[in-house]
């Protein structure tokens, strides 16, 4: 079984609202709501690939009840606890006359360590060998920024490969712990070292030094239309991005990330992965919104996907 840990989930509103101005009453011409938060968008976008995954994590109030019944609705299965602060509303406002798109972003409740500790419980009871979790995105402001590291060990101990997709000081402590994959992208990458990455061979360098040093077993490095680097003890790939028309490259990460855990869930090889990765994300890109794409475009674009070994 899959498991997505999502523990600052998120209510996405998008409106359009054509000639957006600040300062003035702006009316809302359409309005569409989603349930979102890292996690639960890779859970989405497993179901689109025909996979079964389990959304895990933090809820509370009317919107957290909003997403548990969106996904009770759509038939993804849940486990989450709740919570008595309130789940975050991100507003996107998208104009299209103007060509703008803002984005006003709460920043979520803080949750109780004993809260957390009740989730970390329920993933741990349920977890064992063959078993995937994937930790992705950010965690309430209060929690200890190695909280993805101890769930990483912990997860780990009981036979599970863990995934992890965040940032900063999340995705530098959680690495410690030794992940089975890590996606990146290239600027998240560099930050890692302190650093700006510019060229491609310089993202192998570094992917391959955290490959080694935290034994991980693979280093995906997303670098936007620029392609991803597929990098593990002895091979490295670099995948080139599909030519696509760009609707929203927002959540191409996270359709990557549910790629990779349904390919290794369902032993593909290592370039049939590589192929179902680049084309779920292209999917993504080629659709607006938080709507997962179809199963037909993701099938169509892997045929499309080119890739060449840096080393074999
Ligand atoms: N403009 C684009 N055209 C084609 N493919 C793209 C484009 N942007 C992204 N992709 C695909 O999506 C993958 C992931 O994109 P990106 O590196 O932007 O991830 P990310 O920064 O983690 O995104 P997010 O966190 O918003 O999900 C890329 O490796 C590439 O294959
Ligand atoms: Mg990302």
């Amino acid at each position: 079984m899959i498991y997505t840990v999502t523990l600052n989930p998120a209510v996405d509103k998008t409106v359009v609202i054509n000639d957006f101005m600040v300062d003035s009453v702006n009316r809302v011409s359409s309005l569409r709501m989603d349930a979102g938060g890292k996690g639960i968008n890779v859970s989405k976008v497993i179901q689109s690939l025909g996979g079964r995954s389990k959304a895990m994590g933090i809820l509370g109030g009317f919107a957290g009840r909003y997403i548990k019944k969106y996904l009770d609705d759509i038939d993804i299965e849940n486990d989450f606890v709740f919570i008595s602060g309130e789940t975050r509303t991100n507003l996107k406002v998208i104009d299209g006359k103007n060509k703008t798109n803002t984005d006003i972003n709460e920043p979520g409740p803080n949750v109780a360590e004993c809260d957390l500790e009740m989730l970390k419980n329920k993933l741990l009871e349920q977890v064992g060998n063959g078993s995937i979790v994937i930790f992705s995105g950010s965690v309430p402001e209060n929690a200890e920024r190695d909280i993805y590291y101890r769930w990483i060990d912990a997860v780990k101990q009981k036979g599970a490969a863990a995934i992890l997709d965040a940032d900063g000081e999340l995705l530098k402590k959680g690495i410690e712990a030794g992940p089975y994959l890590v996606k990146p992208n290239i600027y998240e990458l560099g930050k890692l070292f302190g650093t700006y990455i510019g060229n491609i061979e310089q993202a192998a360098e570094y992917a391959e030094l955290l490959v080694r040093k935290y034994d991980i077993e693979m280093v995906v490095v997303s670098m936007g239309k620029r392609g991803a680097l597929f990098i593990d003890k002895a091979k490295a790939v670099l995948a080139h991005a599909l030519d696509v028309e760009v609707q929203s490259t927002v959540g191409a990460g996270d359709s990557m990330v549910a790629a990779l855990a349904y390919s290794i869930g369902n032993g593909l090889d290592y370039e049939s992965m590589i192929r179902l990765a680049v084309a779920s994300a292209a999917a993504n890109v080629m659709t607006s919104g938080s709507q997962p794409a179809d199963l037909s475009v993701i099938r169509e674009l892997e045929g499309r996907v080119a890739f060449r070994y840096l080393k074999a």
